[in-house]
């Protein structure tokens, strides 16, 4: 692995952590307000992250480099509505797309082919992740200020289940 290769992984390591931690907020906020579907599904995706990041740890060690970790970003804790939470977690993802496109075209640059085939999982899960998130911000938009309809989303939301098996590669 090239240097440039391992900094930018290393920084990509803090993002997803910095996501989960984003994600883990959202969680707090929809929590206290009484959103306990949503806070369900924030905390589910909050380790979902948590699991992102370990993969490119596994995978930076499993190269025979040392793991230098980096600061995480303090996230964003005030929200105007449940929508604006789901919204912003929306921002997020295709903040975390970009990266992930950065990242896999500073190693094909380099020719780092182990690290492209790695990024290749990251590319195919952040389709999933933008499309299952905007789909919930698009219900959210269909719903407005409906209680009863809020009311069921927040079950809906309330029901995912846990990943079977972590992605952390290992
Ligand atoms: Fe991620
Ligand atoms: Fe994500």
């Amino acid at each position: 692995m090239t240097p440039s290769v391992l900094e930018a992984i290393s920084t990509q390591i803090a993002n997803e952590f910095g996501a989960s931690f984003s994600y883990l907020a959202m969680a707090a906020w929809c929590e206290h307000h009484k959103f306990m579907g949503c806070g369900h599904w924030l905390r589910q995706q909050s380790a979902e992250e948590h699991g992102h990041g370990l993969k490119l740890f596994n995978f930076v060690l499993a190269r025979n480099h040392h793991v230098k970790l980096e600061a995480i970003a303090k996230p964003t804790s005030d929200f105007s509505s449940v929508v604006d939470v789901f919204e912003r977690a929306l921002a997020q993802e295709q903040e975390v797309s970009r990266q992930i496109d950065g990242l896999y075209e500073l190693a094909f640059k380099e020719k780092v082919f182990a690290a492209m085939a790695e990024l290749q999982w990251f590319i195919t899960e952040q389709v999933e992740e933008e499309k299952t998130v905007r789909e919930i911000v698009g219900k959210f938009h269909m719903v407005k200020d409906d209680p009863a309809s809020l009311l069921d989303l927040d079950r809906e939301l309330g029901g995912r289940a846990a990943e079977p098996a972590g992605p952390t590669g290992t």
